[in-house]
């Protein structure tokens, strides 16, 4: 257990102590998390591609959400959990994105919320926060918007999209984000909007200078086969051992090396044979 609360994203700050976020998406990738000490789990809408299998994060619905933010709760009740806001859930009409902010924290359990954008959604971050929602930002590469951006996944190397972004994480502090996750932003200009703030910047793809990062767990694990992110690292090769193991399972049914009878249960000879004696095998049974 962690004990991070909302508090902790400045003071980790203030102490230069780097948060460690990770996904979840969950029951038991959520318990992994906690007993591993990751300070923040994010439940992302990344799990539209990597657990639910679209082609974007722009399919994900707020019951998607909410049904993984359950699951990750009662995986590690002791965790500090964001959830990630879907497209379309937030931005249009600020009733209903304070609405859905609520939902993320009454029925997911979740202790903040996250948003990606600048500028135009300043108001309702604002509202979301003024009505005791932490919200945390997140800046740089925004999947939800990825039918606006080209090819060109890294955000900030132009001066004047490096400027929107210093821009855009000055605007975000104000309206009063606890932290700005920075997707995909070349690693100096991460470095200094990171100087520039008193809140926290969690990088993904963002450089070793961001006060915290974030990963996608099934990266990390491997467990995503279509993408392999040079900003990512396989930590343990969960999917190797996996696929090893569901082999080893189809040769031993079909050899007869498993079930043994160590692993079934036993009955009476009495009742075996009495059963036996009373279905004997005629025709009639299986007709
Ligand atoms: O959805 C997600 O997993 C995210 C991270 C990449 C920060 O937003």
């Amino acid at each position: 257990m962690t004990g991070f609360v909302t508090s902790d994203f400045k003071k980790y700050k203030h102490e230069n102590k780097k948060i460690a976020m990770l996904t979840a998406y969950d029951y038991p990738t959520a318990g992994i998390c906690e007993e591993a000490g990751v300070d923040v789990i994010l439940v992302g809408d990344s799990l539209g591609m990597v657990v639910l299998g679209y082609d974007s994060t722009t399919s994900v619905t707020m019951d998607d959400m909410l049904h993984h933010t359950k699951a990750v709760r009662r995986g590690a009740q002791n965790s500090y959990i964001i959830g990630d806001m879907p497209f379309m859930s937030y931005g249009y009409d600020i009733k209903e994105s304070v609405k859905n902010a609520g939902r993320f924290i009454q029925e997911g359990g979740c202790n903040a919320v996250k948003l990606e954008g600048g500028k135009i959604i300043e108001d309702t971050i604002k509202t979301i926060v003024s009505l005791g929602i932490p919200v945390i930002g997140h800046i740089g590469y925004t999947p939800q918007s990825a039918n606006l951006f080209g090819k060109n996944m890294v955000r900030g190397k132009t001066y004047e999209i490096a400027d929107a972004l210093v821009n855009d994480a000055l605007l975000l502090k104000r309206a009063g984000v606890c932290a700005i996750v920075l997707e995909l932003v070349p690693y100096r200009l991460a470095s200094v909007i990171t100087g520039l703030l008193d809140i926290p910047t969690i990088g993904i793809g963002a450089g070793p200078e961001c006060d915290g990062q974030v990963l996608v767990s099934t990266d990390m694990f491997n467990m995503y086969k279509k993408l392999s992110p040079r900003h990512s690292k396989v930590f343990s090769d969960v999917r190797s051992v996996m696929q090893k193991g569901a082999t080893e399972y189809v040769s031993e049914i079909k050899n007869g090396g498993f079930p043994k009878i160590e692993n079934s249960f036993t009955t009476d000879d009495e009742i075996i044979e009495r059963i036996k004696k009373e279905y004997a095998k005629t025709d009639k049974n299986n007709s």
